[in-house]
């Protein structure tokens, strides 16, 4: 008798659930500082703008607002949202967005519609965990292209996509999570030549662009390629949650026709349509004409935390740390030196519960797992001080550790 298997499939009894989420669990601790979580400064939430939208729309709620809605989203938060992107360059009508519950069911449900069980995802080295996991929950076998400081090495892909031929791939252009990568114009131009050559889809995933501090990114691919008459599959979304608020769940889609279609079947199965609720409070939001006004904020408040945490881990991690200074978005991607060990996810638990800092090992984004040497830290949640405070922290146990490794090499 083959011995039964549990109730769940054995894809998801087999699942790790993420080292980011387990992280975030003890990031509530009595003096704990996080370096750990790419959540948003509460601080720069929009609380003011979002009540007097919530308070908008409570005043004039009636019972046709409580009904079921159109799958593909409000059609006014559609309309809004087709502005937004058309502020970015996009050309968009409302008809050619979808609203979705946050840019990660949009990559879950392109996951699920576009990629049959065996087919290939080509993905960065390090990416966003929960779309590798998506990817994964979908089947997809997983296809790494090399990436360096300037994201996706496009030169070393046309070589992967002659050998597995993925039938997609995922790519976070601007500003990317974890390694806060830019591509470069000249690398977009070249992907997109290979997608449309080889017939790959591609899935750019943009909550970050509008983070940027000095300069702004590049075009996005989607947009390159409506310049150029569209000769690739690009299917573009982004978020309203490092913009906007996380609490809303809210993301926009914007993808060639067909594929739209069969987002709009799987949202129907996945959820029907998005809160209809959230969605009304956004359209009021962006009626108030205020995205405009907070983006100017946000930016310069972000630079500024990006710059306290540069400039902290260069005082107190010298030699410890290889960074960028960063350009946009939430995060530091460090490297460590050679000569330090490579830990596993525990220990670098049990490192932040021992220094009382958080921070995400590299193998959390990583397509095996396998320990890496590098860590993840975010600047965007913490106040200055605690940035500070964690670079130092973070300083005092990496130099702790490269002690024990020296005195455990003397010993060998
Ligand atoms: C690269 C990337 N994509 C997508 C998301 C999901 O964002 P949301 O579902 O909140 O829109 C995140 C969130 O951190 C992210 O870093």
């Amino acid at each position: 008798m083959t011995a039964a298997r549990g109730p769940l499939r054995p894809l998801y009894a087999q699942a790790s659930g993420s080292p980011i989420r387990a992280m975030l669990a003890l990031a509530g601790r009595e003096g704990m500082v996080s370096l750990a979580g790419g959540h948003p400064d509460p601080a720069l939430l929009p609380a003011e703008w979002l009540r007097e939208s919530l308070l908008e729309v409570a005043g004039q709620l009636q019972g046709r607002n409580l009904q079921y809605g159109a799958t593909e989203g409000l059609p006014a938060l559609r309309e809004a949202s087709a502005a937004v992107l058309r502020q970015r360059g996009l050309a968009a009508r409302a008809e050619d967005v979808l609203i979705t519950t946050g840019s990660q069911q949009a990559i879950d449900l392109l996951a699920r519609v576009l990629v049959e069980p065996g087919e290939g995802v080509a993905v960065e080295s390090f990416n966003y965990p929960a779309a590798l996991q998506a990817f994964r929950f979908a089947g997809a076998s997983l296809v790494e292209v090399p990436t360096d400081a300037q994201g996706m090495d496009v030169e070393k892909l046309e070589a992967l996509l002659r050998a597995e031929s993925p039938r997609v791939l995922y790519v976070v252009p601007n500003f990317a999570n974890p390694t806060g990568a830019v591509m470069p114009l000249a690398r977009r131009l070249r992907l997109l030549e290979l997608a449309a050559q080889y017939g790959v889809t591609l899935i750019e995933d943009d909550p970050y662009g509008e983070l940027w501090f000095d300069t702004a990114p590049p075009p996005s691919l989607a947009q390159l390629n409506q310049q150029a008459g569209s000769p690739a599959q690009v299917a573009y979304m982004t978020s309203y949650s490092k913009v906007v608020a996380p609490a809303l769940r809210l993301g926009v889609l914007l993808a060639p026709a067909d594929i739209a279609r069969g987002v709009v079947l799987a949202k129907q199965a996945a959820d029907v349509h998005s809160g209809s609720l959230e969605q009304l409070t956004l359209t009021a939001m962006l009626a108030s004409g205020r995205l405009a006004s907070h983006l100017d904020m946000l930016r310069p408040a972000y630079a500024a935390k990006g710059d306290t945490l540069d400039q902290a881990l260069r005082t107190h991690c010298g030699g410890l740390l290889e960074f960028d200074k960063p350009r946009g978005g939430m995060f530091i991607w460090a490297k460590l030196p050679s000569s330090m060990p490579l830990l596993s996810t525990q220990s670098w638990v049990d490192f932040g519960l021992a220094n009382q800092v958080l921070v995400v090992p590299g193998a959390a984004f990583s397509i095996s797992g396998a320990a890496q040497p590098w860590l993840r830290l975010s600047f965007a949640n913490p106040a200055h001080q605690a940035l500070r405070q964690g670079a130092e922290r973070l300083g005092r146990g990496l130099r702790e550790l490269a002690a024990q490794a020296t005195k455990a090499a003397a010993n060998n």
